[in-house]
């Protein structure tokens, strides 16, 4: 049998194999992202049957010992939360983020503080460790503790986390990273999956906690996403909002923990600061209130985020009419024109449509529908609403208002941020009234509308 390596042609978008080159890679549509490769033989390979060491076993799950999690906190209150309470020994996290959003500054602040307490080792592969010092001595941060280390050879770090023990490493990134066994150039999906697969068996084979930073391509991907997705136990995505100092930390994957928590932090010239109080930022407003906006309670992971959504409605200029939404679902958007038309008789199909949740938030729960058709309605009718309403609620297609989860707390957000009205579903009305804030509770779009224009 031939001992050859196989030829293969790997996508540098997701990391799929195919047999031949084609112009487009038939798994994602990306088109020229073919890269011919040729892939060792596992050893092995073509045996039939036949495997080495003991018999499997079976057992009843029930029989299976369990352990309540350990996870330590990394000190850094937004971070922890995305994580669902702390790092998890022999966990691996990635986190994603554009260049320039703060991964670097972020895991500098976090692993000096950590390493007050435990061993840590900083793998920098992109940055000289003179300016990592110069970064955690311009931050103040901690500099006795922490262990750097400048290197892209995964086989090197392996040795140099065996030799230090340390309970956290992280790897400045991940993308610089490449093992000699495997072929590939640095940076290529098989020696990103190999350095990754190379750091994850170490992780858990020393219940040490691995942090791999990854950079994502201009189209929103990470280099290989699908291929590190599965290998790792959570994933983390560090935005920046555009043309605000501010940051936002979400999780996207999380084997030990809710997903969809969000951190928010702000970059300052002393590093990110964390932000205990984000509905405050995301609420900016004038003074006077224009037409086509209104304030929604939106919930993020296990606490409520007040969010200004804008619409405007504008005649057709010409072609097909435009639905455009930034940070919120546009075919939700237009779901929403069909039931506006449908069961209350007003039609924007001569208009055009464009929707905004104001602060680069993106929304990605329900509970937005009612104040969304509120803001363009707003909009279309030149109506200003008031600034002390807020409005949430889903709206479903036979034009019913339904409940949201979590509607006490949303209202008493509000509250506390001086809203003194709401326009939410019936179904979300507290028990017993909250003080301050006068709740009308709706049960359909129409009676929505109602309840806004005597509000105006
Ligand atoms: P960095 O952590 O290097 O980003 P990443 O690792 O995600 O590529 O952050 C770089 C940006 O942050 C850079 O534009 C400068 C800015 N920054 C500050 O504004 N204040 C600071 O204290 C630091 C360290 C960086
Ligand atoms: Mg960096």
């Amino acid at each position: 049998m031939s001992s050859r390596p196989k030829i293969a042609f790997v996508c540098d978008e997701c990391g799929v194999e195919h047999a031949k080159w084609q112009g487009q890679c038939s798994a994602c549509g990306q088109w020229n992202t073919l890269r011919e490769l040729s892939v060792p033989k596992a050893a092995g390979a073509g045996r039939s049957a036949g495997y080495g060491g003991a018999a499997p076993e079976v057992t009843r799950l029930a029989e299976v010992e369990t352990a309540p999690l350990e996870r330590f906190p990394t000190g850094m209150g937004e971070f922890d939360r995305v994580l669902g309470g702390g790092l998890v020994p022999g966990s691996v996290v990635l986190m994603g983020g554009d260049p320039g959003a703060g991964k670097s500054t972020l895991l500098l602040q976090v692993t000096a503080k950590l390493a007050g307490d435990m061993p840590v080792l900083y793998v920098s592969g992109e940055e000289s460790l003179q300016q990592i010092a110069d970064r955690a001595r311009r931050l103040g941060l901690p500099r006795d503790g922490l262990t750097v280390a400048a290197e892209t050879r995964a086989e090197a770090v392996a040795d140099l986390v065996t030799r230090l023990a340390p309970r956290v490493v992280v790897i400045d990134s991940i993308q610089v990273m490449h093992v000699e066994a495997a072929s590939g150039v640095p940076g290529s999906v098989t020696q990103v999956r190999e350095a990754a697969a190379l750091l994850t068996r170490l992780a858990k084979q020393t219940q040490t906690v691995m942090v791999l930073v990854g950079h994502v391509t201009k189209e929103g991907h990470l280099a290989g996403p699908k291929v590190l997705e599965h290998m790792i136990d959570c994933f983390v995505m560090l935005d920046s909002p555009a043309g605000t100092r501010y940051r936002t930390l979400r999780g996207h994957k999380n084997r030990f923990g809710a997903v969809n928590e969000l951190g928010v932090f702000a970059m300052t010239e002393d590093g990110l600061k964390e932000v205990s109080n984000p509905s405050a930022i995301f609420l900016r407003r004038p003074a006077e209130m224009s037409p086509g906006s209104v304030v929604t309670v939106t919930w993020e992971g296990t606490r409520p985020l007040l969010v200004e959504l804008q619409a405007l409605v504008d005649d057709l200029q010409g072609g097909h009419p435009k639905r455009i939404s930034v940070g919120l679902d546009a075919q939700r958007l237009g779901m929403h024109l069909a039931v506006l038309h449908r069961h209350c008789g007003l039609s924007l199909s001569d208009q055009d449509v464009f929707a905004n949740a104001v602060g680069g938030v993106r929304i990605v729960e329900t509970g937005a529908d009612l104040a969304l058709i509120a803001a363009v309605v707003s909009s279309f009718r030149n109506r200003a609403l008031p600034r002390d309403l807020v409005c949430f609620g889903e709206l479903g297609l036979t034009g019913e208002v339904r409940p949201i989860p979590n509607g006490q707390e949303r209202l008493r957000e509000a509250r506390k941020h001086g809203f003194t009205q709401a326009v939410v579903p019936r179904a979300n009305l507290p028990k017993t009234a909250i003080g301050g804030i006068e709740v009308h509770g709706v049960t359909t779009l129409n009676q929505t509308l109602e309840a806004l224009s005597a509000l105006e």
